[in-house]
């Protein structure tokens, strides 16, 4: 019920190509081998002021449409990596901790 709340919140901000809003999808835990990585809708929307544009829906959809990525595809700027390239934010050639945990 809440997931289904917050997809149509999601689509009509993306309808209006507005970024008001308190921060769309929260902290969202992407398990993989590395460890798990949480990322934060709220350090990214409200800490830095990116609009949902900038990541959606070109990069992501949702949790149950999530199309993983490796590190070599991030590399080359899938993913986290379209803005995690040692410009726009810290790289993922590096700074490994700062994503993965343990
Ligand atoms: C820096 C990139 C980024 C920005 C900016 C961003 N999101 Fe997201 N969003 C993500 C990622 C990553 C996911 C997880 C998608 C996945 O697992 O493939 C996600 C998932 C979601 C989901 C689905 C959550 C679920 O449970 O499936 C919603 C809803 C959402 N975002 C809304 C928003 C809204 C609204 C905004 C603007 C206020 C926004 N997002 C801004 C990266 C971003
Ligand atoms: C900007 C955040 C970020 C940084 C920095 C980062 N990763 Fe990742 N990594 C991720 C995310 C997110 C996933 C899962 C992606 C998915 O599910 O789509 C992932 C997946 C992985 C995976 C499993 C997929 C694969 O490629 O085998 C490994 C292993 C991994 N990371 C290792 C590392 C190492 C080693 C570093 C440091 C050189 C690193 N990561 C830096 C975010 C990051
Ligand atoms: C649209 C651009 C964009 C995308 C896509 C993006 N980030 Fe970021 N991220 C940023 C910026 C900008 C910063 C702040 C600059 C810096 O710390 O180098 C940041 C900072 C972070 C931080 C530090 C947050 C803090 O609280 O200080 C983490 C962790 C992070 N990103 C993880 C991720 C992960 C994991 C993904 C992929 C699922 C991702 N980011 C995708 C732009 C992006």
């Amino acid at each position: 019920m809440k997931k289904i709340v917050a997809i149509t919140a999601c689509i009509v901000l993306m309808g209006t190509g507005s970024a008001l809003a308190a921060v769309g999808g929260g902290d969202i835990t992407l398990k993989n081998k590395g460890g798990d990585v949480v990322f934060s809708h709220d350090a990214h929307v409200a800490g830095m002021s990116l609009a949902c544009t900038d990541c959606h829906d070109k990069l992501y959809l949702s949790k149950s449409q999530h199309k993983a990525a490796g590190m070599k595809q991030m590399q080359k700027g899938k993913s986290c990596g379209a803005c995690h390239d040692g410009k726009k934010a810290f790289s993922v050639k590096g700074d490994c901790a700062k994503c993965h945990k343990k």
